[in-house]
């Protein structure tokens, strides 16, 4: 890893992120590593490796067989990382995994998240990030179910 790193930061100066995974036993370890390999802020997390399987016939439930767990099973998971990195480095820390709304993304926050990204919450919902960015705001996001308001 560091070695791309490094690599990839002789070849642009635009902002390079490092994404980590969440099954990783030592992440602020590895955070340090890409921080001082050159990278300009740290994601955390990409998603945990899962299968689905059939408890009868055993194929797996979607067509690829294995995949990437997001959503709500990340979250805490997620927030347990961005807090281990955020003790590892000083770079940006942008915290993902199970974002639905703004309290999710204000405990990204309290754990040291700069940013925050909505990944999964998108496709429930294509107006996700702007809730929660509302929400953090301090601002009502608009009920988009809610009957037009009396003039
Ligand atoms: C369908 C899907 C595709 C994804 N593709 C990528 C990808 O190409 N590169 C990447 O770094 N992460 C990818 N991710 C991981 C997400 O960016 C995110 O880190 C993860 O899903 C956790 O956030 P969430 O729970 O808000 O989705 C993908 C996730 C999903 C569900």
């Amino acid at each position: 890893m560091a070695e791309i790193i490094a690599d990839v930061r002789t070849r642009t100066e635009r902002p390079l992120l490092a994404k980590l995974a969440p099954n990783d036993p030592d992440i602020g370890a590895t955070a340090r590593v890409a921080a001082e390999a050159g990278v300009d802020g740290i994601t955390a997390v990409n998603t945990l490796p899962g299968i689905l399987l059939d408890p009868v016939t055993g194929r797996p439930g979607l067509g690829a067989g294995p995949g990437g767990v997001s959503g709500p099973a990340l979250f805490p998971i997620g927030v347990e990382a961005v807090r281990r990195v955020r003790a590892a480095v000083d770079v940006p820390v942008i915290g993902a995994g199970g974002i639905l709304r703004a309290d999710h993304a204000l405990s990204y926050m309290r754990a040291g998240a700069d940013l925050v990204q909505v990944g999964t919450g998108s496709f429930a919902d294509p107006r996700c990030a702007e809730r929660v960015a509302l929400g953090i705001a301090g601002a009502a996001a608009p009920d988009p179910s809610a009957p037009p308001s009396a003039p």
